[in-house]
């Protein structure tokens, strides 16, 4: 195992020297920075040294949840009616766009700058959620309908033919009446918090089968659109009358054996190993085509 905090030239030395036939490449971030996970992947990518996991493309991609959202609604995927408001600016609500507002940052993940205050229900609520994100995190907040409806994250595994493993729905039973439903920050990581002690993962979710093919449908149409490769997670949403949205892609999700992906294999029937060895051999192949490429001329 190589940790990589942070990126200097013996980084590439070190690589050269071991020369791997593979890397499992579970980076996702380095210098401090998850915008950076890309280029990790860049480099192996110019060393020649096969990798598991998505490509910088996808990776980079992947970052920006609006731009997610306008490929995905231009594929035919349903994601949520929303807009993009950059710092310096004020909140112009398009026309039709309905109250309660979801307001999120669009460059960041894992809850981050998400709290009780991000369900707006008045403009003015919505301008102060606005200008926290801009303030706190520097960049353009995203703004979407709010979802009101049941929460699914769906687990994708393989690359040319890509399974989807076991739903998980969350379950937001118990969180006390004055908290939205939802996923904040607190609620992936204040283990003391009721927010995490009352969003709870259910794995096998219980759906009826159009809607778990519907779902599956969605969830790999998805992560094909942003070109995910050989594990990725969707999280999606349904409205108030059970229509599926797509919040968003994520093409390099924790797979650690206590994490959502292998609980989701597990439901599935997978072991763990059976999921590390699958995706490692599927990043061995593409090493042994493109070997194959090159020494064909
Ligand atoms: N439009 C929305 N409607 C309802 N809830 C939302 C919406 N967007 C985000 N959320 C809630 O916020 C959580 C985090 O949002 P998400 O877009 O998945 O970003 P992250 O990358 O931080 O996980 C979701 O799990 C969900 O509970
Ligand atoms: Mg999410």
């Amino acid at each position: 195992m190589l940790a990589v905090d942070y990126f200097s030239k013996d980084l590439i030395h070190t690589l050269l020297k071991i020369a791997p036939k593979f890397v499992f490449n579970l980076c996702e971030e380095i210098n401090g920075k998850c915008e950076l996970e890309m280029c990790v992947a860049g480099l192996l990518e110019l060393l020649g040294i096969p990798y598991t996991g998505s490509d910088p493309f996808a990776l980079g991609l992947a970052l920006n949840k609006f731009h997610v959202k306008q490929i995905l609604r231009s594929a035919g995927v349903p994601t949520a009616r929303g807009f993009v408001c950059y710092p310096g600016q004020k909140a112009a609500v398009p026309r039709g766009m309905r109250f309660p507002m979801m307001v999120k940052p669009s460059r960041q993940d894992a809850s981050l700058g998400i709290n009780s205050n991000s369900v707006c229900f008045t403009v003015e609520q919505l301008q102060k959620q606005i200008l926290y994100i801009h303030k706190a995190y520097e960049q353009e907040a995203l703004v979407e309908e709010f979802l009101d409806g049941r929460e699914f994250n769906v687990s994708v595994i393989g690359d040319k033919n890509p399974e989807v493993l076991a739903i998980s729905e969350i379950n937001f039973a118990g969180l006390p009446e004055d908290e939205p439903k939802i996923v904040s920050y607190r609620a992936k990581w204040d283990e003391e918090s009721p927010m995490y002690q009352f969003t709870i993962p259910i794995c096998p979710a219980d759906l009826p089968k159009r809607l778990e093919t519907r779902i599956k449908n969605i969830a790999i149409r998805s992560s094909q659109c942003i070109g995910c490769r050989d594990y990725a997670r969707v999280d999606m949403r349904a409205d108030s009358r059970g229509s599926i949205y797509v919040l968003e892609v994520n093409p390099n999700p924790d797979i650690s054996p206590k994490a959502g992906f292998a609980r989701a294999a597990r439901s599935a029937g997978y072991s763990y190993s059976d999921i590390i060895l699958r995706i490692s051999e599927t990043a061995m192949e593409r090493g042994a085509q493109v070997a194959a490429a090159v020494y064909a001329f």
